[in-house]
């Protein structure tokens, strides 16, 4: 039985700053709302020539200089993004062009927020299976770019960014744990971007091609589930909440994930967010907020993590990891 581990990781974020004043000048809304809000001060902007795959090229390159890997015998490149720079080719064939990967599959996948763990999910299964021995899985987004900065109840939220992990068999233990998903279909209009339809179930859609989303059912969905799957979550790992160092939920919005963790199996206190300074950077959050716990000493080898992003779709999917 092959096993699968977490041997390198990257991120990105690009270097123009939209802080709350910044936004204060585009719409009527104010550093004090937001913060008490959505706990966000600022967010990463990309530039205007500057696209998914840019990002999460550089979120690579980032990973092979921490922490001294190659790419080159990569098997499979997993991008999940809800912001591709074309609709085909796949923003994974982009990284694998930019990189020169010689041999390696790509695929993109699309599970908005929820992207990176089941990005992650994909991953382990390829190794753990034997069909791969290394996979690359990048979350990536230029949110930026399908935000309307008009609208103050969305375009406070959003950044960009990009992470990148890479998944390779391991010799010894693996450190995957347990996984989950699930799905709430019937929610997929409370949270979208309109492509070819212009309508879902006979609503037609709006937003012009920016994303529209109705804050309150993804507020009240999310507290309502994440809880509960998250206790599932840590069972399936057989485990008890104590044993779980941190909790890194997808970092959506400071005061919904204080909600969760009141209701839920773990504190505040052993949460990671990426939320204040990067705000709403979809499949790119979970890395984000990795990195940063990282960079700042909270995570260190050997920590149990629990992982869990939800949004578009609706849908979640959650793991348990050994760091
Ligand atoms: N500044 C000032 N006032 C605002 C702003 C703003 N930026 N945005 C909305 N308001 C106003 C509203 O107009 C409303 O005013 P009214 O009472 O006069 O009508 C009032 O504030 C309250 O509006 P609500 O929408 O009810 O505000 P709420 O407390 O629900 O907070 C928020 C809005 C932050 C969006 C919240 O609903 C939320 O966090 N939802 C979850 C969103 C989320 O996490 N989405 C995930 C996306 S994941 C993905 O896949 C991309």
């Amino acid at each position: 039985q092959s096993m699968a581990t977490i041997t390198a990781m990257g991120t990105y974020v690009p270097d123009r700053i939209l802080s709350n004043a910044d936004l204060e000048k585009l719409v009527d809304t104010s550093d004090e709302w937001i913060v008490q809000r959505t706990g966000m001060r600022e967010r990463r902007i990309a530039a205007d020539d500057q696209f998914v795959s840019d990002l999460a090229t550089k979120a690579v390159k980032d990973m092979m200089r921490r922490y001294n890997v190659s790419v080159e015998d990569v098997d499979m490149i997993l991008v999940a993004t809800s912001t591709p720079e074309y609709s085909f080719p796949s923003t994974a064939s982009r990284v694998q062009a930019n990189l020169k990967i010689p041999n390696t599959g790509v695929l993109d996948l699309n599970a908005a927020c929820a992207g990176f763990t089941y990005g992650l999910q994909l991953a382990d299964s390829l190794v753990t299976s034997g069909m791969y021995r290394k996979v690359l899985v990048i979350g990536a987004e230029t949110l930026s770019k399908i935000t309307d900065y008009t609208d103050r109840t969305t375009c406070v939220l959003f950044g960009d960014g990009a992470g990148a992990f890479l998944v390779e068999r391991a010799t010894g233990k693996g450190d995957f744990m347990a996984a989950i998903s699930g799905t709430s279909g019937e929610g997929g209009i409370h949270l979208y971007k309109s492509g070819l339809s212009s309508e879902m179930n006979g609503v037609p859609l709006q937003g012009e091609g920016c994303l529209v989303q109705n804050g309150r059912e993804i507020y009240k969905w999310a507290v309502r589930t994440i809880p509960e799957q998250l206790s599932k979550l840590i069972a399936k790992a057989e485990m008890k909440p104590e044993q779980i160092d941190w909790f890194v939920p997808h970092s959506a919005n400071l005061r919904m994930i204080e909600a969760v963790c009141e209701r839920g199996p773990i504190p505040l206190e052993r949460t990671l967010t990426s939320v204040e300074y990067r705000g709403n950077t979809s499949a790119a959050s979970i890395p984000l907020a990795l990195q940063l716990a990282v960079d700042e000493g909270k995570l260190k080898n050997g920590h149990q993590v629990a992982l869990f992003g939800f949004g578009g779709g609706l849908t979640y999917a959650g793991l348990v990891l050994r760091w």
